[in-house]
């Protein structure tokens, strides 16, 4: 008994010895120690020994069980840990490493601007409106009070499509269609983009407009300057200067241009606002009776005002750019600024 024993301690431990694998090892210890390993066949032998013997024989069976069950749980254990190891080096992770910068996005600073006068509307009341930018001559001219050959339509710039259709130079168009569907009071903003034939520092063919208007009985000049001076006093801060002067536009009458002291020198006079101290900023006026005609609505029984801004303009002066046309060359350098 015990010289099978050690045979089989010794070819159990042989075996661990050559095992490569954590495989290979669990074999060899499932070989001995399983249920029909060899050394239960040993202990199954035990009974048919003399019963003086079977004592000795039985603590002899459980040592080299014991032995080879610490070996092998060593031998284990160790492919376990260069597994862990191996593993741990192929999953490194180099934290030194600078990670990838985000980037994100941001509105450009005319889309800016458009949001800040549009939160400023919305929050005195008005509703917001949008038209078409390939207009009808009726639209942008002829109910506006612009009569065919008129000269004020020498004005605007226009591109024209065909006899009737064109480019809208002007959000006023926005004002006939709002009125034509909807009866006063109304309370509106239209932004959109308005198109005309000009280049240059200053001006661009495509650009941005923020029309605005309210029609209600009673409607008065005064309400046109409260809301107008409120409303620049918000964008540009509450001591900036605001003036109205007469001007002439065909579908306001009395009509205004507002101008605010130079944000850049402020009113000493400077390059930007030609040494006068004030820059134009807006048009504005008492809605036209022959526009309510226009939209059949009473001229005697409701009055309104409009007023429209250009808003690339407004971004010029706020961010202090100097030249429009840098607002529209997608330099990400030049953008990332605002
Ligand atoms: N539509 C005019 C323009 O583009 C601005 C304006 C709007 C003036 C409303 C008066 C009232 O110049």
């Amino acid at each position: 008994m015990n010289e099978r024993l050690d045979n089989l301690l010794n070819r159990a431990l042989g075996e661990l010895a050559s095992s490569s694998t954590k495989e290979d090892a669990l074999k060899v210890k499932a070989a001995y120690l399983g249920r029909k390993g060899d050394l239960a066949i040993l202990l199954k032998e035990l009974g048919s020994l003399p019963p003086d013997q079977r004592k000795a024989a039985g603590e002899a069976i459980n040592r080299v069980k014991d032995r080879i069950e610490e070996e092998a749980g060593a031998l284990i254990s160790r492919f376990d840990d260069a597994e862990k190891a191996e593993r741990l080096s192929r999953e490194r992770v180099d934290i030194t490493l600078p990670g990838r910068s985000q980037r994100p996005g941001k509105a450009h600073p005319v889309t800016q601007v458009m949001d800040e006068i549009e939160a400023i509307f919305t929050g005195l009341g008005f509703d917001i409106a949008e038209g078409p930018e390939v207009e009808l001559d009726y639209y942008n001219f002829e109910a506006l009070n612009f009569p065919k050959d008129h000269p004020a339509r020498d004005m605007q710039d226009t591109f024209f499509i065909g006899p009737d259709v064109l480019l809208r130079t002007h959000t006023s168009a926005v004002q006939i269609r709002v009125m034509e569907s909807q009866a006063p009071p109304l309370k509106v903003i239209a932004p959109g983009t308005v198109y005309r034939r000009d280049s240059d520092i200053t001006h661009s063919p495509m650009f941005h407009q923020v029309e605005g208007f309210m029609v209600d009985k009673g409607v008065r000049f005064t309400d046109l300057k409260g809301i107008l001076t409120l409303f620049l006093h918000a964008l540009f801060g509450e001591k900036t200067p605001v003036r109205f002067r007469p001007s002439f536009f065909p579908f306001t009458e009395p009509s205004a241009e507002v101008d605010i002291g130079c944000v850049i020198c402020a009113g000493k006079g400077c390059r930007v606002c030609k040494g006068s101290g004030w820059l134009e900023i807006l048009g504005a006026g008492m809605i036209h009776p022959e526009v309510f005609k226009a939209v059949k609505y009473d001229p005697e029984a409701c009055t309104g005002f409009a007023f429209g801004l250009g808003v690339e303009r407004i971004a010029m002066l706020k961010f202090g750019i100097d030249d429009l046309r840098l607002l529209f060359e997608n330099d990400i350098r030049f953008l990332r600024q605002f």
